[in-house]
C-alpha cells in the first residue's frame, strides 16, 4: 500500500539499512522497480521528478505509481516528487496525491542559481507547514552538488547549479544544519558531500578528498535523529558502460559513487539514495545490445523486455547491497 516517507525512513532507521529511491519516467521503469522489491522484500521508493511529470504527463505518472500500489499490495511504497523547485511545484505534487515532497530550496526557482541559507529556510519553511497539515512528508536540501574537483554542478539539463560552484558550497556544514533543521522543521535531509547528478561524477575512482563520506558522519553526529539523503548517488558500474560503447556507444571514461561508500554512509544516518542514472545506463546497454544483435526485429516491446529485466537487475542489487532484503 501507500505508505508515508516519514514511517518509511523511520523503520530504515530503527533497523539501520538504507532505501533506494529511485526515478521513474514510464512503464517499464516502474515495473523494474516493483519487481525487483518483490523478489527481496524490500520497500519501495518511487519518485518523479519535474522532468517525469513532463515527459510522461501528471496523470499517467500518478497512475502508474498507482498501478504499481494496486499490483503488489503488499510491498510498502511512497509516492515522492524529486527536487521541487518552488512550494507551488510542491503544493501541485501534493494535490495530484504525492506522499512525499522535496524543497530544494539550495537552488532559486530556476534550478540553477545557489540560493541564500534565508531563503532556504523560507521556501522549505512554506513546503513543511502545507505538507505537515495532510500528513505529507518534506524532504529539503542544504548546500549544493557538486564535483569538489572541478566546481561543476554535473547534468546541463537536470537539476544542478550552472557556473562554477565553490568547496564550501558544495560541503554541507554540520552546525549549519542543526540551524537549518531546527528551523524547518523538514523530515529528511539532503546533504552535499561531492557527488553530483548524471553519469560524469569523478574522473576517478572517487577517494575521501573528493567524495566526503567523513562529512557524513560530522552532520550525523551533530543531527543524529535527522534522516539524511544522498543524492547522485549512482554508481555508474564500469560494466554498464562497456556494454554501451561496445554496441555503438560513446560514453567518456566516469566513475560513479561505489557502493561500498554508500553502505558506509547508512552507517551514519543516510536513509534514502537517489539513483537515477544507473538505471538509465542499464536500460540504454541493453537496448544498444539487442537491437545490434536483432537488426530484423521491430516489436518495441521486445527491445523494451531486456531495458526493463536489466533496470531490474540494479534495483534489486542495490535492495540488496542497501539491507532492504525483507524489511518491506
Ligand atoms: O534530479 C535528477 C534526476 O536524475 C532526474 O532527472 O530531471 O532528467 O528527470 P530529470
Ligand atoms: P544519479 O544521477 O546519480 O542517478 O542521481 C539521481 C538523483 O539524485 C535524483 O534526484
Ligand atoms: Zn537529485
Amino acid at each position: 500500500p501507500l505508505i508515508s516517507m516519514r514511517e518509511m525512513l523511520d523503520h530504515a532507521a530503527e533497523n539501520s539499512y538504507g532505501i533506494p529511491a529511485f526515478n521513474v519516467n514510464n512503464l517499464e521503469q516502474v515495473q523494474a522497480v516493483m519487481s525487483a522489491a518483490d523478489e527481496v522484500g524490500a520497500p519501495v521508493i518511487l519518485q518523479a521528478s519535474a522532468g517525469a511529470r513532463k515527459y510522461a504527463g501528471e496523470p499517467f505518472i500518478k497512475h502508474l505509481i498507482l498501478a504499481a500500489a494496486e499490483m503488489y499490495p503488499h510491498i510498502p511504497l511512497v509516492m515522492h516528487q524529486d527536487h521541487g523547485t518552488t512550494p507551488e511545484v510542491c503544493q501541485g505534487a501534493l494535490n495530484l496525491g504525492f506522499g512525499s515532497v522535496m524543497m530544494d530550496g539550495s537552488l532559486m526557482s530556476d534550478g540553477k542559481t545557489p540560493s541564500s541559507f534565508d531563503y532556504n529556510v523560507d521556501v522549505t519553511q512554506k513546503v513543511v507547514a502545507m505538507a505537515h497539515k495532510i500528513g505529507a512528508t518534506v524532504e529539503g536540501e542544504l548546500g549544493c552538488l557538486g564535483n569538489l574537483e572541478t566546481g561543476d554542478a554535473g547534468e546541463e539539463d537536470g537539476i544542478g547549479a550552472a557556473g562554477k560552484l565553490d568547496h564550501s558550497q558544495m560541503l554541507t556544514d554540520p552546525e549549519e544544519a542543526a540551524v537549518f533543521v531546527k528551523a524547518t522543521q523538514l523530515d529528511a535531509l539532503a546533504i552535499a558531500i561531492g557527488t553530483s547528478h548524471g553519469a560524469y561524477k569523478f574522473s576517478r575512482k572517487p577517494t575521501g578528498d573528493i567524495l566526503a563520506i567523513s562529512r557524513v558522519k560530522e552532520i550525523h553526529a551533530r543531527i543524529p535523529n535527522t534522516h539524511l539523503v544522498m543524492h547522485g548517488s549512482s554508481s555508474v558500474p564500469q560494466e554498464l558502460l562497456a556494454i554501451i560503447n561496445e554496441y555503438g556507444g560513446k560514453m567518456k571514461e566516469t566513475y560513479g559513487v561505489p557502493v561500498e561508500e554508500i553502505q558506509e554512509a547508512i552507517k551514519y544516518g543516510v536513509r534514502k539514495i537517489n539513483i537515477d542514472t544507473d538505471i538509465r545506463l542499464a536500460m540504454t546497454g541493453a537496448v544498444r545490445k539487442f537491437l545490434a544483435e536483432n537488426p530484423d526485429k521491430f516489436d518495441a516491446r521486445e527491445w523494451l523486455k531486456p531495458a526493463r529485466e536489466a533496470a531490474k537487475q540494479v534495483c534489486k542489487a542495490r535492495y540488496l547491497e542497501f539491507g532492504c532484503e525483507g524489511q518491506g
